[in-house]
């Protein structure tokens, strides 16, 4: 063993850690080269080591006694979840080891407690891979755009509900069958329901709007809706309009009002969205973000989002970062909430809606329905009719796409149109979102 190498200990191999020990393997020169000394895997930590027969003696379950070992300078973690790798990273952080890590659930549950245990010990807490897989895009919000006043974040951030809702869009692919193609190519969380259900989008959501923002955003405060619900119907819908449906991040900063101080807001959903708008062209497992700031205007970040070669990339360039800094001596960029913005609730935000309804198909129904929308403060803008018999009493499908208006006024109106008798049912509610480019949205 190179008495100057940076010893790695890898937490977890499976579809991830896995091209994490390829990459290390292969390209051992260059990456000692670009660190400044060799960086050697001194250990692997599995559940399973009969699983792992290449490994050979690098392998261990005893994960707890790898995290502190003596020769161990820098740990990654590749297992996810909250436990165990929540203890173990606060154990090689307090013994002075630099992290890396993939885990967005954990860190958007306690990246403050894991902040704090990496400034206590005065070592790197690196996560690049936890958001929006190969794409670089939280060392540019950290570092590149640490000058900037940054005001939007949002985008598709999770590749297997874009795999599957492309697939869906595209050849008309079941949801059961896309998301098992999904988890085939490694790209779904170990459960998946973390992706369909947008807990995963909204743990990265967390990370990016903390970054942004320079305020402790956690998943707890991101609204967040999955696809489950999504149908082949509403896809249609969708396309009627112009539109196509994406699970979307949404992060803002609401600017000061004359009745409330400047606040932040993060949500995860699908939307409709123009099919002329960039993000509707990302198709599969690819993720693309747009951050909007004050000095540098739109950026768009574009890359595969999931998946284990494309997800060691971004692991392997933190620990490059990680490395340099063990030979040469300091620290990375750390995070900062020193703004502690308050976050908004969704029903403070305002959004516009696709309400699919079906109707009795006589005189004075839209009339009654548009009633609602205009009695709760929700302006329509625009209304369209299908079907429907030339008879009285014939149901008729009516699509109501709205202006910008708060989710409580909205979810007011949708409350009392259920409950109208000439309303026979509300068959969906959808957000329609042009992220800030005009005349695109129906
Ligand atoms: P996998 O489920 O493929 O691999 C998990 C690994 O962790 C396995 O090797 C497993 O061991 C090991 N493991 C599980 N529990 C323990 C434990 N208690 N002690 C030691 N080892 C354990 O996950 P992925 O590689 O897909 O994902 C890993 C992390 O990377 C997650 O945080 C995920 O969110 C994140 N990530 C994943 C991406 C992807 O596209 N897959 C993209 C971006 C981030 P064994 O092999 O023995 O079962
Ligand atoms: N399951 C995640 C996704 C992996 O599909 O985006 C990448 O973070």
């Amino acid at each position: 063993m190179n008495g100057n190498a940076v010893r790695v200990a890898l937490l977890g191999c499976g579809t991830v850690g896995t091209e994490i020990v390829r990459l290390l393997r292969e390209q051992a020169g260059d990456l000692a080269a670009r660190a400044g000394a060799p960086v050697e895997l001194v250990g692997v930590a599995v559940r399973r080591p009969h699983k792992h027969p290449e490994l050979g003696d690098l392998l261990t379950t005893d994960a707890t006694a790898l995290v502190t070992r003596d020769d161990v300078d820098v740990v990654v973690e590749v297992i996810g979840g909250i436990e165990p790798a929540r203890s173990l990273l606060l154990e090689a952080l307090k013994a002075g080891k630099s992290v890396v890590t993939a885990n967005k659930a954990l860190l958007a549950e306690e990246g403050a407690a894991l902040a704090e245990a990496a400034d206590a010990s005065g070592v790197d807490l690196f996560y690049e891979a936890s958001v929006a897989g190969a794409i670089p895009l939280l060392r540019p919000l950290r570092e590149s755009l640490a000058g900037d006043r940054i005001t939007r974040v949002a985008g598709i951030v999770n590749g297997t509900t874009n795999f599957i809702l492309s697939a869906m869009t595209e050849s008309g692919a079941g949801y059961a069958d896309a998301l098992e193609e999904a988890t085939r190519l490694g790209y779904a969380e170990a459960d998946p329901s973390a992706d369909v259900d947008g807990y995963d989008a909204a743990s990265k959501a967390a990370i990016l709007a903390t970054l942004a923002f320079h305020t402790r955003v956690t998943a707890a405060d991101v609204h967040c809706e999955g696809i489950r619900h999504v149908t082949a119907s509403d896809i249609a819908a969708a396309r009627g309009i112009g539109c196509v449906i994406k699970l979307l991040a949404i992060c803002e900063r609401s600017p000061a009002t004359a009745d409330s101080p400047e606040a932040v807001s993060a949500r995860v959903y699908p939307a409709m969205i123009p099919a002329a708008h960039p993000l509707a062209t990302v198709d599969g497992a690819f993720n693309a973000v747009f951050v909007e700031a004050e000095a540098a205007g739109q950026l768009m970040f574009y890359g595969q989002g999931a998946g284990g070669a494309p997800t060691a990339s971004a692991v392997l360039g933190d620990l490059v970062a990680v490395a340099r800094n063990r030979v040469h001596g300091g620290r990375g960029a750390r995070e900062s909430a020193y703004a502690s913005l308050p976050v908004l609730p969704l029903g403070a935000v305002p959004t516009r809606y696709h309400v699919s309804l079906e109707v009795a198909d006589r005189a004075g129904v839209l009339a009654t329905i548009a009633g609602e929308f205009s009695t709760h403060g929700v302006s329509i803008a625009a209304v369209r009719q299908t079907g429907g018999a030339a008879d009285d009493g014939g149901a008729a499908r009516l699509v109501v796409v709205t202006h910008a208006a708060p989710e409580a006024a909205l979810a007011a109106t949708v409350q009392v149109l259920a409950g109208l008798d000439v309303v026979l049912a509300v068959d969906s509610v959808l957000r329609v979102e042009d992220l800030g480019r005009k005349g695109v949205a129906p």
